[in-house]
């Protein structure tokens, strides 16, 4: 459907971008951030934090920082460094070891991939060819440790039809990254979505569990990124204090840079100049604050929008009656959802006073919102979390933590009841 409208793939693909050229020239209005990501990677071995709100380009900028300290580090030989491109997740389930038999196969994998490239660049003197045969066999990438029978921990014998035992391949990787590597050189990876562990508790314990481990490793820089606090409430444990720098913040876009955002895309993507963003940069500003400057959420209405303008056949005959189109049918998107709904007047007020606060509160703040204690408080949060309204987690050791947000559909609802109050302002401001 793409082509109809004159482009070669989904011009509001709500991806992260990537960690390359191509990247690099569709992050807009990110140049102070990636400065700070960039200067903390390169100036200390310490692990990297980043935090802020859901879908607000994270690990965007963060892939686009990598990349650029990449392209800059290149002609440094072993004092190179290289981005690992796919992110990493840690979650609750996954052993210590399972994650680390991950990371190792990454960076196995793409040593192996770009061989020529790593050869040449750290004028690298080793044989990968262990590390292939290792990562072809499939029982060492699939299921966890102790289904593939290296029974860590659990007293099992070894399988020895695997022929290898994954402490000795833990062992070559890191002689494969003392080989190509000096003490300013390595590996980026970075550990995404740290908000999935759910409780600060949990995430913790682990990094905790990975401080003497895999962060600190020859060869290797980490950061992390998380949402909702998880980051700050995690970097706060005393164990890891001098280990974890002070995350870094990132906020929501600037309204400035939505026009370069979209112009970015549309370069990026035309098939010539014929093309029309279904959604223009006005339209995309409106949508962006009724979704409180939520990229992600902001891309995936506008790529709603654009399905429904080409499945309905719809015609438009210039960029205002497009502009006005879209207007109508995110109105049309909240009275739906608000039809929907049925929740208490009690939970329509909590929702209308998180909005207030900027989309998320604390559950320690009840008092601040007319409860005499956070379980009164819990019984309406769960009644907007039915409603699909907000988004919260329940046992948290750190109160301080916002976890109890609001999402899209929330933010839409608002938008609905508000009167689209939003949007006479969001002319004036972009
Ligand atoms: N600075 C930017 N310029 C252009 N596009 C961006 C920028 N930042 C983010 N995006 C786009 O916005 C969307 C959300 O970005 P990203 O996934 O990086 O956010 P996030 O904060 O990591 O989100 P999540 O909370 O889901 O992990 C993606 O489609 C991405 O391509
Ligand atoms: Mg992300």
């Amino acid at each position: 459907m793409w082509k109809d409208f004159g482009f070669r793939r989904n011009l509001y693909d709500t991806h992260p971008v990537s960690g390359d050229a191509q990247g690099e020239r569709l992050l807009v209005g990110r140049q102070d951030e990636l400065k700070r990501i960039k200067s903390r990677i390169t100036g200390f071995k310490t692990v990297v934090t980043i935090e802020g709100p859901n879908g607000v380009g994270k690990t965007s900028v963060v892939l686009v920082g990598g990349y650029q300290i990449e392209n800059d580090t290149k002609d440094n030989g072993k004092g190179s460094l290289v981005l690992m491109p796919d992110p990493f997740q840690l979650n609750a389930e996954e052993s210590a070891i399972d994650f680390k038999r991950k990371v190792y196969a990454e960076i196995a994998s793409y040593f192996i991939k770009h061989e020529a490239k790593m050869r040449s660049q750290l004028d690298l003197q080793f044989s990968l060819g262990p590390l292939e045969a290792w990562l072809e066999n499939p029982l060492n990438l699939s299921g966890s440790v102790a289904a593939a029978g290296f029974g860590l921990g659990g007293g099992r014998v070894p399988n020895e039809s695997v022929g290898f035992d994954l402490h000795g391949f833990f062992s070559l990787v890191d002689r494969l990254l003392k080989a190509a590597f000096n003490e300013d050189g390595g590996v980026i990876c970075i550990v995404d979505n740290l908000e999935i562990l759910n409780t600060s508790q949990i995430a913790r314990q682990r990094l905790e569990s990975l401080r003497d481990d895999l962060f600190s490793k020859h060869g290797i820089r980490w950061v992390l990124c998380g949402a909702r606090g998880i980051v700050r409430s995690a970097a706060s444990s005393q164990r890891l204090q001098g280990r974890l720098q002070e995350p870094i913040e990132i906020a929501p876009l600037n309204g400035d840079s939505i026009r370069d955002l979209i112009q970015a895309r549309v370069a990026e993507f035309k098939i010539d100049n014929s093309a029309i963003p279904p959604v223009s940069s006005k339209s995309f500003a409106y949508a962006f604050r009724v979704l409180n400057e939520n990229l992600r959420d902001t891309l995936k209405f506008c790529g709603d929008f654009s399905l429904w303008l080409h499945d309905s056949n719809q015609s438009w005959e210039d960029e205002a009656h497009l502009d006005e189109l879209f207007e109508i049918w995110l109105a049309e998107q909240s009275h739906a959802y608000m039809d929907a709904i049925n929740v208490p007047p009690r939970a329509w007020k909590l929702l209308d006073e998180i909005c207030l606060q900027g989309g998320s509160i604390s559950p320690s703040d009840h008092k601040d919102y007319g409860f005499n204690s956070s379980q009164n408080m819990r019984g309406q949060v769960q009644r907007l979390e039915q409603a699909g309204l907000v988004v919260s987690e329940l046992e948290d050791t750190d109160q301080r933590r916002k976890t109890i947000s609001v999402v899209a559909k929330g933010w839409l609802v608002r938008h609905h009841r508000s009167g689209y109050e939003k949007h006479e302002k969001s002319q004036d401001a972009y």
